[in-house]
């Protein structure tokens, strides 16, 4: 058999483990399949002696993993340690400047140095590839390079951060609010201790903005994704989009209508669209192509297990000599989109406000409505909030509006900008039916 493939890991946490376990476990059918074996020859954390679960001694140890790259026992980098800059930036800027393959998982990274790093790597003709930095387990990234690639992708969608799906269905089916629901999460390990960036929907984002860098062939811009998380999610909207027939998902979609859309927000998904099946830590990415249609792919989004899956496959692609543009077109070619203006997107919404319980307060926001030109398909309650938040004059205003351009609803909130009746701002939310 040929050469084996000689692999430097860096990390060695939930997913470098992973590695290391998959590549023992399915050797034999990893180098069948590879054409030669894949060969884990040094590895590099920060301290080299705790337990990891793994027997570590047949490999060599690097204190230094920014070097790992230049080591004659290397020809691949997998960088398992994360963070968009730090040691895991200097580790993939070194390696693919000493003219070795990275894999990596590392989404924040991609999204904010991808496309140099993408660069670099075409000009010393080696790997970039990062299957793993997206929704997971699930191999969405060569579906869209490699199975959809004679489509033009007209959107691509997804459920991306399986933190916001794990609370958002147990707040679904407990009727427990969302402080609550993340503490539970945090403690059985489904969330981080700092649970920022999953829950302000900055992970999704990052996932998103790769996405749409390669269904769309475009600049991943990441900086210019409208993100809004589910930390203003409360428990009353869930029962209120229940009895509608719609369930609240953490949606990051994009498309190219008018410009680069990329948007991370909850919506409200009709429960017909099978997005609204996709439950806990579940991830699930649509894309739609003009001559496939709709496609569905889901699965786990994490875990040791399915990203070190991802992980394996870019490198048994590196082992076969299959390099590949990273975002599917070379960097140069990568179009320059604008940002798309949004105020003509036409839409339903969910607008739900926290009011001062006294008369003429449904009034305003109804004349706000009327004068924006927003027109409203149903208003689904005005009850008391203390109901369910625990007492107070407050009370809970939610609607649902006819289709309409989002820039009549995005008028009608700045109507109500500053009013007293308001105790915190209107929440908005898209609706996706189909
Ligand atoms: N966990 C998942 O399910 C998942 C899913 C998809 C993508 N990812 C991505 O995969 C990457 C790794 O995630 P993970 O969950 O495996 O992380 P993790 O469990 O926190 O492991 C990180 C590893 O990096 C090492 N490390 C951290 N800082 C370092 C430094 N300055 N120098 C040397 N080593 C350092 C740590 O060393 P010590 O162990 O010695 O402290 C640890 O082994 C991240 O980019 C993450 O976003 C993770």
């Amino acid at each position: 058999m040929a050469e084996p493939l000689k692999i430097a890991l860096a990390g060695l946490g939930t997913v470098g483990v992973g590695v290391i376990r998959l590549i023992e476990a399915n050797a034999a059918l990893i180098a069948r399949r590879a054409g030669r074996p894949l060969q884990v020859t040094v590895v590099s954390a920060r301290d080299r002696n705790k337990p990891r679960g793994v027997d570590l001694s047949g490999y060599a140890w690097e204190d230094d993993m920014v070097i790992l790259g230049e080591r004659d026992d290397v020809d691949v980098v997998v960088e398992m340690v994360g963070g968009s800059d730090g040691p895991a930036l200097a580790l993939a800027r070194t390696t693919i400047e000493a003219g070795k393959g990275l894999v990596t998982a590392n989404k924040a990274m991609i999204a904010h140095h991808g496309l140099e790093l993408a660069a670099k790597a075409e000009d010393k003709h080696v790997a970039l590839k990062f299957e793993a930095a997206v929704a997971g387990g699930i191999p969405v990234i060569k579906a869209l390079r490699e199975g959809t690639a004679a489509n033009q992708i007209e959107r691509v969608y997804g459920i991306l951060n399986g933190t916001c799906n794990y609370i958002l269905t147990v707040m679904e089916d407990s009727g427990r609010d969302f402080a609550d629901v993340l503490t539970e999460a945090q403690a059985k390990g489904y969330a981080e201790a700092d649970p920022a960036f999953d829950i302000e929907g900055t992970d999704a984002a990052h996932k998103l903005s790769i996405l749409a860098a390669i269904a769309f062939g475009s600049k991943v811009d990441f900086a210019r994704v409208e993100t809004s998380g589910i930390t203003r999610l409360r428990a009353a909207d869930i029962a209120q989009a229940a009895a509608l027939g719609y369930v609240i998902r953490l949606i990051g979609m994009a498309d190219t209508g008018g410009g680069l859309f990329q948007r991370v927000q909850p919506h409200l998904v009709h429960c017909d669209h099978p997005l609204a099946h996709v439950d806990g830590a579940t991830n699930a990415v649509v894309a739609e192509g003009n001559f496939s249609g709709r496609l569905l792919f889901q699965g786990a989004g994490a875990g040791d297990g399915p990203t070190a899956s991802a992980v394996v496959a870019d490198l048994i692609d590196i082992a076969r000599g299959e390099l590949g543009a990273a975002f599917s077109v070379p960097v140069s070619e990568l179009e320059d989109l604008p940002p798309a203006a949004t105020g003509h997107r036409l839409g339903r919404a969910y607008l739900r406000f926290m009011v001062a319980d006294r008369p003429g307060v449904l009034a305003e926001i109804t004349a706000a409505l009327r004068d924006a030109g927003v027109s409203i398909e149903s208003l689904i309650q005005k009850g008391r909030a203390g109901d369910a938040e625990g007492g107070g004059s407050e009370v809970m205003v939610a609607m649902v509006t006819h289709e309409g351009p989002e820039s009549a609803v995005s008028e009608a909130i700045r109507l109500l900008d500053g009013s007293a009746s308001l105790s915190e701002p209107p929440l908005v939310l898209h609706i996706l039916d189909n």
